[in-house]
Order: C-alpha cells, then sequence, then structure tokens
C-alpha cells in the first residue's frame, strides 16, 4: 500500500468506536445477568476475537445492527468453560482482560494469538492473577502465548501494586477481583485509562478511585457484586481519530471535523502534545455520555514546532506516539519524546520500528534509551518503505505521513489495519487523502 502528496483535506469523519471500551462492554456485558445493549461497538477484529471468547463461555452474543449488539450475560462467576481454545489473533488487550476474567472462574481455558500476540510478553497479567489463586497449568517460554489458565476456586483479594504503567494489568486484576469474598486494591504509580473502573461503576459495582501521589490512583473495589445490566454508546476511538487529525495538520490547506470523539483525560494526552506544538485543534459541542467525555474536533493544518514530552505523559498517549512522531517530522526544530520503554512490547517494538520507518523516510532521529528524537525540518521526503511487522498502528501512521511527503511512502502490509479500524482507507480518501491499495 502507498500514499502520496494529497490536495488539502477537508469534510466530516466519524472514525469507529474506541477499542478499550468495546472489548470492556463485551466481558462486563457477560458479568451481568440479563440484556446488555450496545451500540457503536468497534467492528475490528481485535474486538470481533473477544466477542467470540465471550460467546465460546457461555454469554449470548448477537449483533443487530451496524455496530448494535446484544449480550446476555450469565453474572459473575458463573461463566462456562470454553471448549476449543480462545483464539484472540492480534488482540493484547481482549486476551489479557479476559485473563482476568478466566481467573476468577473455577475452570481452564487456552489462550491463543497470531504471531504478534505470540511475542508480547504475559507474565506482567500472570502474576498477579497467580497470586489471587489461578495458575497457569502450560504456557510457552518466558510465560507466553499459547497458554492454558486454570481460574481460582476461591479468588483471594488482595492489594497490587502495578509494576508497569498497564491500564491492562489493572483491568485484569479487578475483573477477577470481582469473584473474590473481599475487597480487590490496585495501586499504579502513573494513572493510566480507566474505562474499566468508570464501566464497573457504571453497572453497578462498589468501586473507588482516589489520588494516590503525584501521578498516581488507589483503586479499590468490592467483590461479588451484583452487576445490572446497561445500555453503553462507544464514542470514537481517539486512538483512531489520531490519524486523520495528523493528516490535517501535516497537509496544507486541511479543515477537517472528526465527530463524537472520546476525550477522557488519561486518554488525550496528544491533543495535549499537538496543542503545545501549535496544532489549531478546537473542541466542539463538550459533553459526557455513559461516564466519557466527548467532543467533535475542528483540526486545521498548523505550522508545527518541536516540544519535549515528558515520560509522565506516556500512559495518556501510549498508542499515539508513531503518529505523534511523524508531526514531529513536519515540525521545525526538535522533538524529544521521554520514557517510552512500554513501545518495546505493543502489537511490535514500536520503539525500534518507528524510527526505522522516520529513516527510511529520510527524517532524523536517534534513540537515546527509551526517548525518540526526532529533528523535524518541517517536511518529509518520504518515498521509503516501512515495514509494519503486523502492527496496525504503524501501517496507519506512515500512510498519514505519505500524504504530506515529496514523495509517496509504502507501507509493505495494510491487512492489520482492519484490528482496530475497518474503513480506513475509504474514510481517509472521503476526506481527499490519496491511498493506494
Ligand atoms: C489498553 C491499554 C494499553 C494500550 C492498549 C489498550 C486497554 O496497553 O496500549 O492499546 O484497553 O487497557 P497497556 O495496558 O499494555 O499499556
Amino acid at each position: 500500500m502507498s500514499a502520496g502528496k494529497s490536495r488539502s483535506l477537508a469534510g466530516r469523519l466519524r472514525v469507529p468506536g474506541d477499542k478499550s471500551i468495546s472489548h470492556r462492554s463485551l466481558l462486563i456485558g457477560a458479568l451481568t445477568v440479563g440484556r446488555t445493549q450496545i451500540e457503536g461497538l468497534l467492528e475490528g477484529e481485535d474486538v470481533i476475537a473477544t466477542a467470540k471468547a465471550v460467546r465460546a463461555m457461555g454469554a449470548s452474543v448477537a449483533r443487530e445492527g451496524e455496530g448494535r449488539w446484544r449480550v446476555n450475560g450469565l453474572g459473575v462467576g458463573t461463566l462456562l468453560a470454553p471448549r476449543e481454545p480462545l483464539d484472540f489473533g492480534n488482540a493484547g488487550t481482549g486476551s489479557r482482560l479476559a485473563m482476568g476474567v478466566v481467573a476468577g472462574h473455577p475452570f481452564e481455558a487456552v489462550f491463543d494469538g497470531d504471531a504478534s500476540l505470540r511475542k508480547r510478553p504475559m507474565r506482567r497479567i500472570l502474576d498477579p492473577l497467580m497470586q489471587m489463586g489461578a495458575e497457569t497449568v502450560e504456557q510457552a517460554e518466558g510465560g507466553r502465548l499459547p497458554l492454558r489458565l486454570r481460574g481460582a476456586r476461591e479468588v483471594i483479594p488482595i492489594v497490587y501494586e502495578t509494576p508497569v504503567p498497564s491500564a491492562q494489568v489493572k483491568s485484569a486484576v479487578l475483573l477477577c477481583g470481582l469473584s473474590a469474598d473481599g475487597e480487590t486494591t490496585v495501586i499504579e504509580k502513573e494513572a493510566t485509562r480507566d474505562h474499566t473502573e468508570r464501566m464497573l461503576a457504571h453497572f453497578g459495582a462498589k468501586i473507588s478511585s482516589e489520588k494516590q501521589g503525584e501521578h498516581g490512583r488507589k483503586i479499590t473495589l468490592r467483590g461479588r457484586p451484583e452487576l445490572v445490566p446497561q445500555k453503553i454508546v462507544v464514542p470514537s476511538d481517539i486512538s483512531s481519530a489520531a490519524f486523520p487529525l495528523v493528516a490535517a495538520l501535516i497537509v496544507p490547506g486541511s479543515d477537517i471535523v472528526l465527530e463524537n470523539v472520546l476525550l477522557n483525560p488519561l486518554r488525550a494526552g496528544l491533543i495535549e502534545t499537538l496543542r503545545e506544538m501549535g496544532a489549531n485543534i478546537e473542541e466542539v459541542g463538550r459533553r459526557e455520555d455513559a461516564g466519557e467525555i466527548i467532543a467533535d474536533l475542528r483540526v486545521r493544518h498548523s505550522e508545527l514546532k518541536g516540544v519535549d514530552v515528558p515520560a509522565s505523559r506516556a500512559p495518556s498517549m501510549i498508542d499515539e506516539y508513531i503518529v505523534l512522531a511523524v508531526a514531529a517530522s513536519f515540525a521545525k526544530g526538535d522533538t524529544r519524546m521521554r520514557g517510552l520503554s512500554e513501545l518495546r512490547v505493543k502489537e511490535s517494538d514500536r520503539l525500534a520500528a518507528t524510527a526505522d520507518g522516520l529513516r527510511a523516510n529520510g527524517v532524523d532521529c536517534e534513540t537515546f534509551g527509551d526517548d525518540l528524537l526526532v529533528g523535524g525540518r518541517g517536511r518529509a521526503a518520504g518515498g521509503g518503505l516501512v515495514k509494519t511487522h503486523m502492527d496496525h498502528r504503524l501501517a496507519m501512521s506512515f500512510l498519514v505521513m505519505g500524504l504530506g511527503s515529496d514523495k509517496p511512502v509504502k507501507v509493505d502490509d495494510g491487512a492489520f489495519i482492519a484490528t482496530s479500524f475497518p474503513g480506513f482507507v475509504e474514510n481517509m480518501r472521503a476526506l481527499g487523502a490519496e491511498i493506494a491499495a
């Protein structure tokens, strides 16, 4: 696939539903007795894998229209043992959150995924779940997939301090803690996305969250709640909106509106950073829905300048660094992004792959330990072929780069875009982007 210099982008776009919220609505719906109605579910491959896993554990899951899904759950602790291995494909979030759910049930399940997911670390999830009484019966080397997890007969409520800033680890512990007779506490030094906490509260769980230290949080959940079925309206994913947003910033003359974007403060680090760089991003109609903050974003082409992005901001924009590095290439001056160690364990080693992709397109960049430095010159030469390593966000970020580069940018594989942003190419073309299959 390749993307070439485009005329100014214009129009309105509603990107698909938020991936994090979509996974959680299916899993928490399955733990609720009765009918949960979901609107705006992301129908990407990652979320469909979670829908299948939930179905394999006895919940009834049905698609009733575009983005409209219904889940009839069985309740906390009463799901059924899946007969077949649960295949999560490329999806880290789906697999790790589902491990938390399985750990809270007295049965075994086999977890598997594609070559990318099989490389990703699972010990960070398994360690706390074992403390809660679960067991890994079989696993590939280094605690990786495929693995067989045996849930706890009696879940032990624990106090867990997460060693890495990860909403997936936090969420797995909380989802397992739903089955415990007592209180489960998670302490995080850096606050991470809080969709699990918000959604559990929305479904009637007793859960509290208080500040801990400068950037941290302490979350306490009372186990064995009676979850009450809800209607969930999934807002547009800011991590997907990030692509047309940066595209509009770097393509001269652009003026677009991104509708209904999730602006949870623990997800909006990219907007804050781009504004510091001089981006013209206007929020229209800021509102609240099902405990989440949402707005339309009007984005206009902007002259960007390099900035220093502090490590403390990483959890609120962890999935957006690749596309930020693209924006930084079109800025004037250096952008230093600090504290990116977690990027190494995403769908690919995003730190190395981003640097490779930038260099292939004539952009100066350097990694220093966990930091990435991009020397912006207000333009990118392009003309490179980018290796995407089964990583959707690498593919989309570098296609965005091509829209503003002197020469087209090619990516070696666009197939994984379907994991998180089905319709990406069509949606971008509708705004005026030159993308060839
Ligand atoms: C997610 C958490 C983040 C993020 C991922 C989605 C979630 O991962 O990168 O895309 O929905 O909880 P980590 O928990 O590994 O930081």
